[in-house]
């Protein structure tokens, strides 16, 4: 299939736009206050692809780079607009001081805008998130009157807001682990089940389904299936709306997103890779009852076997070890600290040791992430995407993806897979970094 450079038909980003956030807690509030710090000129949205990055076009000889947020039209940070739920009630300002992320001094520039963010009842239930008690939640005979009940929240936050255009990111705490069952297979099977309150669908599944419904893109930043499942993607693709997942990509998966790519380029080989946290925000908190760890657990341990590629690379790879930890250790509230241990061997098999200590911000690394979805996902909205996005992997620590195709995880080739996208389009040609023709033509010209 020859690909078109023509420039694809954007909708232009006039109006506001509506932030739904299910979920209140340490990464909504920083990302919130964040933008409004910026947009106030008081600060810089440091780790922000869309605010900071800038794309090349053409040769490079041509020397044409703008910022991305020059190239593709963008919502403004100034038309943003937020709204979302929580277990606790209060307001964003409450939230944001309970997170405990930011310092005082910042939290009181944005206390004003945060106290008129008034945090709407959840669709929650203890089973699912077995480590919060809840304060206000929402109630209802069915889930599918839930569904109802947030699909009012939603129409009336755009009214209030004035905006037409929403997107929603699921910020909630990770949920137990839930396979793929069969109510998740059609969307007739899923209805049912939320009129039947099927166990299978969890809180986050019934705020994706509100969503789409509206149709408001919805991004996943946890690792619950939520949006993963042939009938979310079915709803999707009926609905004309994009959707994205999952698990934010920070910390410890980005580097190793970065190091497992390198190791296969140099054919070094792989005995063992161990990877242990402490974490001490609530976050964590919720991670450590085993539920909720297992569904990170499998989100945080696949990245390695699609990269690595055992079955291609079975000397190098078919054996490897890898155990992911996540210790739950209050006094460094939201400043993890993560530790690699990863064991290789080069040249005839002689043994070699890599040591990774991260002492990060989970919050301050996953906000960014959150603004750059919100307008790569109204983007996609805009330009008539709609289903997986997948050209988004690269913010995801389980990227979704077609169901006959396998994840990229790689880290810089999810970035040229995003770039490649923009400029597909805005109908700039695509960039293979082959780069011949600057050899042919010097060669031409001596003779
Ligand atoms: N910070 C990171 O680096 C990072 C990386 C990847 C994924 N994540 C995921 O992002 C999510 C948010 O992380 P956080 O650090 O802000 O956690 P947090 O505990 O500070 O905030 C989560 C909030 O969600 C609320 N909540 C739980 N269930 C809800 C429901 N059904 N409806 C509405 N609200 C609900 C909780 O009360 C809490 O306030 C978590 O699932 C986390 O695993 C975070």
């Amino acid at each position: 299939m020859s690909i078109s450079n023509s420039k694809k038909k954007i909708a232009k980003p006039t109006g506001p736009l509506t932030v739904f956030l299910p979920g209140i807690g340490a990464v909504s509030t920083t990302f919130i206050a964040g933008v409004e710090l910026v947009r106030s000129g008081l600060n810089q949205p440091f780790g922000s692809l869309t605010q900071m990055g800038v794309i090349r076009l053409g040769k490079r000889t041509e020397k044409r780079s703008p910022s991305i947020k020059d190239f593709v039209p963008l919502a403004s940070l100034d038309d943003l607009r937020f709204a979302g739920w929580d277990i606790f009630g209060g307001t964003a300002f409450d939230a944001a001081k309970k997170a405990g992320v930011l310092n005082p001094q910042d939290i009181e520039l944005t206390k004003d805008f945060l106290q008129s963010i008034d945090l709407m009842p959840a669709v929650f239930e203890k089973s699912y998130v077995k480590r919060l008690t809840p304060k206000v939640v929402k109630r209802a005979k069915s889930k599918m009157e839930l569904v109802e009940k947030l699909r009012e929240d939603i129409r009336n936050a755009m009214k209030n807001h004035g905006s037409v255009r929403g997107v929603m990111v699921w910020c909630g705490s990770t949920e137990i682990f839930i396979e793929e069952g069969k109510v998740h297979q059609t969307l007739p099977a899923f209805e049912k089940g939320l009129m039947k309150n099927d166990r299978q669908i969890s809180p986050s599944m019934i705020y994706a389904y509100a969503a789409l419904k509206e149709g408001i893109p919805f991004a996943n930043g946890a690792p619950n299936l939520t949006v993963d499942i042939p009938a979310m993607v079915e709803l999707a693709k009926e609905r004309g709306v994009p959707i994205a997942g999952k698990d934010f990509k920070t910390g410890q998966t980005l580097l190793k997103t970065v190091l497992a790519p390198m190791l296969k380029a140099r054919a070094i080989g792989l005995n063992g890779w161990f990877s242990t946290n402490i974490l001490g925000n609530q976050d964590g908190e919720v991670l450590d009852e085993p539920g909720s760890f297992k569904t990170k657990e499998v989100s945080k341990l696949s990245a390695l076997e699609y990269i690595l590629q055992p079955h291609l690379y079975p000397q190098l790879y078919s054996d490897f070890y890898h155990k992911v930890r996540i210790n739950y250790y209050p006094p460094r509230g939201d400043n993890k600290e993560s530790w690699d241990n990863i064991d290789i061997f080069g040249w005839l098999g002689y043994p070699m040791q890599i040591k990774v200590n991260f002492l990060c911000r989970d919050s301050i690394l996953a906000a960014p992430i959150l603004l750059d979805l919100v307008l790569f996902m109204d983007l996609a909205q805009r330009a008539s995407r709609s289903g997986i996005q997948e050209w988004l992997s690269f913010y995801f620590k389980s990227p979704m993806c077609a169901p006959e195709i396998y994840p990229e995880h790689d880290l810089f080739i999810q970035l040229t897979k995003l770039k490649n996208f923009l400029r597909y389009l805005m109908g700039e040609e695509l960039i293979t970094h082959l780069g011949v023709e600057y050899y042919e033509e010097n060669r031409s010209r001596r003779k």
